[in-house]
């Protein structure tokens, strides 16, 4: 009906009146005509009526189909996440109905843009709810148009959002260190290996010896890359690539970097949760979240291991922990769980800690290291103060068994004006598992790769 105004295009999350005027049943003054494009992500028929709820990523918006549209083949035959444009008149949702926003498209004209496949091939079928984990990791790319894995997303970018407003306020400098590198940071087992132009080369692990030799020049600066992890076993929170959220701070002792790392964490929470439509996912998400309190629970290695004796919960042998055993993760979530509460996890022996490790000076058994345990997680943080002797740096690698010669360029920060400092790494993907409540790390990621799985 060319009689009718010409429509606006909008998204499917505008609400902003000075927009959208809705037609009201109080009054019946025309609301806004629009025009709007997106995908079929519900539809149902009702009698003379067709509901359709369009989503284009923005937002969700219910489209109502009434007279001579209806009887169309398009419409007849329609197929969920065919694409269209439909052009109607905005009204308030009639009283005790419901729809996204209280808001309805009434539809006066429509157009199909791309047709979805149906029947056999139709995307219900493909990611049906209960389809084996394989066939749904297969099709994440079908998988991640649903409103699960979407939202999960969404507080994916709002948290990077939020740790980089968090660390620009903290006067933290963003560098980008390379991925391509010749030297380990974790230990050998986990690193990926390649050919680097005829060279051995790795891809990182950790872009901690990096972000260390930009403290002088730079001041305290983070780093938001993927890690890349060769871990041979499958569990739930482990991925071979993942985004690291990596720090590092100059001039510090470790009580400014546990202090530090709290204060990031809430920030970051506070600011996540700030976000209204956020704050709507991680509702739905995880119904039960509260944002940690204040001080964080700081307990000891060595505390820990008492803890566990107490609890009963046994070593990876089956024995009663003993100072010195690693704290594996069934008994650190278990010990979590129970707690329930973030704990920093503090000053673990040298002989389960990386070799860049700075000894505690009242205990030179053990370092000056954190692990950050989160409920139904475990470890989403591990950091330290680093070594900044040189003599005792050398020492160490000697200890390793590692060639100093590939590290000078880390090394040399110790020669050349050497000072305390320490940082950490969060993995991105296990901050979101516990913040949204989701069973494995697999599910924060765009598309995950872990043992086995590098495709799509
Ligand atoms: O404890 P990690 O190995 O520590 C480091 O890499 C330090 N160099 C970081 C630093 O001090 N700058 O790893 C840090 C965090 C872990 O706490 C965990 O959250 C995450 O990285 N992480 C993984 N996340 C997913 N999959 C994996 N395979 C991970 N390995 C570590």
């Amino acid at each position: 009906d060319t009689s009718l105004p010409k429509p606006v295009r909008v998204r499917l999350d505008v609400t902003d009146p000075a927009i959208i005027k809705l037609r009201t049943p109080e009054s019946d003054e025309a609301g806004t005509r629009v025009r709007v494009l997106g995908r079929v992500h519900r539809a149902r028929a009702q009698k003379d009526v067709v509901f359709i709820t369009l989503t284009d990523g923005y937002g969700y918006l219910q489209c109502v189909l009434t007279g001579d549209m209806v009887k169309t083949y398009d419409i007849m035959t329609l197929t969920l996440e065919t694409s269209m444009s439909i052009h109607g008149e905005m009204r308030a949702v009639p009283p005790k109905q419901h729809a996204p926003n209280d808001r309805e498209l009434h539809a006066d004209f429509f157009e199909i843009i791309g047709k979805a496949a149906g029947d056999k091939e139709a995307i219900t079928t493909r990611v049906a709810p209960d389809a084996d984990p394989q066939t749904l990791y297969d099709n994440r790319h079908l998988v991640l148009r649903g409103e699960t894995s979407s939202s999960v997303m969404k507080v994916r970018s709002a948290t990077l959002r939020a740790f980089r407003k968090a660390f620009e306020e903290t006067r933290m400098l963003e560098v980008t260190p390379p991925a391509m590198v010749q030297t380990q940071v974790e230990g050998g087992s986990t690193l990926f290996g390649f050919d680097y132009y005829g060279e051995n080369a790795y891809l990182t692990q950790s872009s901690q010896l990096y972000l260390e030799t930009c403290l002088p020049s730079l001041g305290d600066v983070y780093c938001v890359c993927p890690s890349f992890r060769a871990e041979k076993s499958l569990t739930r929170r482990h991925l071979s690539e993942y985004t690291h959220i990596e720090a590092e701070l100059d001039f510090i002792t470790f009580t400014d970097l546990l202090d530090h790392l709290e204060d990031v964490i809430c920030r970051v929470i506070d600011y996540t949760l700030a976000e209204p439509e956020i704050a709507g996912y991680i509702k739905q998400l995880n119904p039960d979240f509260k944002p940690p309190s204040r001080p964080f629970r700081r307990m000891k290695y060595d505390d820990a291991i008492q803890w566990l004796i107490e609890h009963e919960i046994p070593n990876e042998e089956g024995q009663p922990h003993k100072f010195g055993d690693d704290i594996a993760e069934a008994a650190e979530r278990r010990m979590t769980d129970i707690i329930n509460q973030p704990i920093f996890l503090t000053h673990f022996p040298a002989n389960i800690k990386a070799f860049y490790m700075k000894k505690a000076p009242e205990d030179r058994r053990v370092t000056e290291s954190v692990d950050v345990l989160m409920p139904g997680v475990g470890e989403i943080v591990g950091g330290s103060m680093r070594m900044d002797d040189w003599d005792e740096l050398m020492a160490a690698y000697k200890h390793e068994g590692m060639d100093p010669s590939p590290y000078y360029w880390y090394t040399d920060q110790r020669k050349y004006g050497t000072s305390p400092h320490g940082g950490y790494g969060l993995g991105l993907e296990r901050f979101l598992a516990w913040l949204c409540a989701r069973y494995t790390v697999r599910d924060c990621s765009l598309y995950p790769r872990f043992t086995g799985r590098c495709t799509p």
